[in-house]
């Protein structure tokens, strides 16, 4: 039984529909995130898991109850919210502590309730500071450990990273996935920060127009997603527009311009107009001759640990990504060789294609 599930959950605003009939389950201990551009109905979904918005239809099951009209109090999940405020007039102890007096625990127990969720986001010792006398990484912490602090059973982030410095962002993750894993405790991050996404997760659902359009581990969502939208919306990609001249159990042959490409299509692929996707770095550099594909590189970029090309290709303009191994790069005006392996020129297969 998964620990929970949302079934059919939709919310209307109007006459606007911002979750469209949502599906999702969630395994006891794993770390899922809702990734998607802004507007998409993340927060929303969220919410309702939360108790904070009344969903218009569907239900939000949590080990099997059925949690859907509980008030967010009786829900025990905790939240952290991007603007998670501490208040700056308690102590971090006393910020830790405050669910815990609002719930009426006692003195000691609760003092071994904070000491524990400071350890936990290794804040110990700061327990008589003021939030106004830490960083914006110890901030954060301290809404987490006020969280963690009242034990709950699911864990939901909403961005709560975005404040933070793209440095520290990246040490949160890592810190954050784990102390997740050390708790085992099942969690639901909401981001369109896909780099936060795929560093943490156990599964991402990537989310377009209240729906889900996509949902895997981050390298199956990353690698072979079945709709555009993923294809465009994570990394990046070149997309190429063919069509299809023949079709023989799934091994297809794609007229792009003058040449013709091995695609390995699905076998009732209708139409004959089809659009492949590659990514930059699944693409090679090689000697002009020899390679069926050719371009001119009209522009190279220096990122320090890869290069990028951008080439005006047989088939199209393609951005191509090469690893800086120390050797000298191609040059711009130089007329070169592209190459891929089967299997990494790929095609959509998913219904929600534009989102
Ligand atoms: N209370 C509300 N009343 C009307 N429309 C709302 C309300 N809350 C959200 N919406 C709309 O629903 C859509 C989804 O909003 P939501 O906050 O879930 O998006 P999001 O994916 O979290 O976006 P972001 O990344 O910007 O936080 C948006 O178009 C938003 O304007
Ligand atoms: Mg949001």
């Amino acid at each position: 039984m998964s620990t929970m599930s949302l079934r059919g959950l939709s919310k209307t605003f109007g006459n606007f529909q911002a979750v469209n009939n949502l599906d999702l389950n969630v395994e006891g201990g794993e770390f899922l995130s809702l990734l998607g551009p802004s507007g998409c109905g993340k927060t929303t979904t969220l919410q309702m898991v939360a108790g904070f918005v009344p969903p218009t239809s569907g239900t939000v099951l949590v080990e099997g109850e059925d949690v859907t009209h509980v008030v967010p109090e009786k829900r025990d999940m905790g939240i952290v919210f991007q603007s998670y405020a501490l208040f700056p007039h308690m102590t971090i102890a006393q910020n830790v502590g405050f669910g815990l007096e609002m719930r009426k625990m006692k003195r000691q127990a609760l003092k071994e309730r904070v000491d524990e969720a400071l350890a936990m986001v290794r804040l110990s010792g700061l327990e008589d500071r003021y939030p106004n006398q830490l960083s914006g990484g110890q901030r954060q912490r301290v809404a987490i450990a006020r969280v963690l602090a009242i034990r709950p059973r699911v864990l939901l982030l909403d961005e709560p990273m975005s404040n933070l410095d793209a440095k520290l962002r990246g040490d949160m993750h890592v810190e954050l996935r784990a102390l997740q894993r050390r708790l085992g405790i099942t969690t639901i991050l909401v981001t369109h920060d896909q780099v936060e996404a795929m560093t943490m997760s156990d599964r991402i659902a990537v989310m377009t127009g209240g729906k889900i359009a996509e949902l895997g581990t981050p390298q199956q969502v990353y690698d072979k997603p079945v709709s555009e939208f993923a294809y465009r919306f994570l990394g990046q990609t070149n997309e190429i527009t063919g069509e299809i001249t023949s079709n023989d159990a799934g091994s297809a042959k794609v007229q792009v311009g003058s040449i013709s490409l091995p695609v390995k299509v699905s076998e009732s692929h209708q139409g004959t107009s089809i659009k492949l996707f590659v990514r930059p770095e699944r693409l090679r550099i090689g000697a002009a001759d020899g390679s069926a594909v050719k371009g001119k590189i009209l522009t190279r970029l220096f990122l320090g640990g890869i290069w990028f090309y951008d080439i005006d290709s047989d088939i199209g303009p393609l951005r191509i990504s090469a690893p800086n191994l120390g050797m000298s790069p191609a040059e711009e005006g130089e007329t070169v060789g592209i190459e891929w392996n089967s299997g990494d020129m790929q095609v959509a297969t998913s219904e929600l294609a534009n989102g």
